[in-house]
Parts: structure tokens; C-alpha cells; sequence
């Protein structure tokens, strides 16, 4: 048992939306618990919802497709949305609802420490870029506090705006090389901690 297990335990007992009353399941997350790569998407669709895990629907295997095209696996990676119960009719998550959930993401985004969030949407965009457009800054990245956050369009999106799969497919291969480039910036950053110490050994 791991702490994102009794985690998820917590996450099910939690009522403080309207919305956690017609959920089939609690959708909290799933992926390596060690992950480098975090992606946060918008909520719960109907897939998800009757089956309790993210993004297992057209976009979730859009977003597997993704994955497999920079070698990578759902379950190297971590996967969340910014609430944990589907809205009604998908329709989009209220302001309420992403504040009553926020403070799950954050305890994930903790014991998980990822290297890399990607944002999928605007939602979970807007939770870190605030004031941006997303047209504007895909495929870019911020990093604060010792985490890179990256943006990103929805995967649904791209299925339903057919010119926007290959910007999604561009900034999807932006990733390997950002990863390559933050656990370099961590290495040095390490050395040069390790360093005065070990001088000073002499
Ligand atoms: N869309 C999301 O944002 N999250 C899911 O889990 C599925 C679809």
C-alpha cells in the first residue's frame, strides 16, 4: 500500500461537489508512481467515469498514440485530470468544483514530484499559465519551483479541430528533448551543491 493508494481511498470518500453524487466511479488517476511526466487533463468523461481511470476513451487513445510516438507507455507516465468526478453531460468543470478539487492534484503532484507537468486543455492550462490563450503558448514550457510545466491542447480537441493533430503531434515530440534538458539543469545543479563540500574536504 502507498500513500497515492491511500490517496485514492481519500478521494472516494470525498462529497463536496454536487457532481460526486452521479458519478459512477472516482476517477483520481493512475500511472508510475516515480513518473518523470505528469499530464493533467479537463475531468472525467463517460468512459472514465464507468470505468474509474483516466482518459480511456477516443481521446485517451489518441493520447496513448501520442505516447507510443516518443516511446512511451501510459504507464511510464502519470495520468490525472484537474477534477476527479465526471460533470453532467461533459460539460465543463465549474469554478467550484476545480477549487473543491484542487487540493487532491496538489497532494498527487507532491508524492508523485514529477520532473515535467504537461497541461492537456485549458483548464488545467489555465491552473498554471493564468492570463495565457492557449493558442498562443502550446508547445511551451515555465518552470517554477523545481517543476517545468508544459502546455499543451486537449487530445479531444485535436480529434474534433482536425488542424490543430499536428500541432498536438509537434508539441508531443518537444517533450523527450525538455526532459533531457531539465535532468540536465538538475545534474549540474547537483554537482555544484555537491562541490564546496567536497573542496572543502582539503
Ligand atoms: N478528457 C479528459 O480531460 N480527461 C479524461 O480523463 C478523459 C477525457
Amino acid at each position: 500500500m502507498s500513500a497515492l493508494t491511500d490517496l485514492y481511498k481519500e478521494i472516494a470518500l470525498c462529497r463536496k461537489c454536487e457532481i460526486a453524487r452521479s458519478r459512477t466511479k472516482v476517477v483520481p488517476g493512475e500511472g508510475a508512481e516515480n513518473a518523470d511526466i505528469m499530464f493533467i487533463g479537463e475531468a472525467p468523461g463517460f468512459h472514465e467515469d464507468q470505468q474509474g481511470r483516466p482518459f480511456v476513451g477516443p481521446a485517451g487513445q489518441f493520447l496513448e498514440e501520442l505516447l507510443a510516438s516518443i516511446n512511451l507507455t501510459r504507464q511510464k507516465v502519470y495520468i490525472a485530470n484537474v477534477i476527479k468526478c465526471r460533470p453532467p453531460n461533459n460539460r465543463d468543470p465549474l469554478p467550484i468544483e476545480i477549487t473543491n478539487c484542487q487540493p487532491w492534484l496538489e497532494r498527487q503532484i507532491q508524492l508523485i514530484s514529477p520532473r515535467i507537468i504537461v497541461t492537456l486543455g485549458r483548464y488545467s492550462m489555465a491552473m498554471y499559465f493564468p492570463g495565457k490563450s492557449i493558442s498562443k503558448i502550446h508547445g511551451t514550457s515555465q518552470t517554477r519551483d523545481g517543476i517545468t510545466y508544459f502546455a499543451m491542447y486537449h487530445p479531444a480537441a485535436a480529434l474534433h479541430q482536425g488542424n490543430l493533430r499536428s500541432d498536438i503531434i509537434k508539441d508531443m515530440q518537444k517533450l523527450p528533448g525538455l526532459l533531457m534538458q531539465v535532468k540536465q539543469t538538475i545534474s549540474k545543479e547537483t554537482v555544484s551543491q555537491a562541490e564546496p563540500q567536497q573542496l572543502s574536504m582539503f
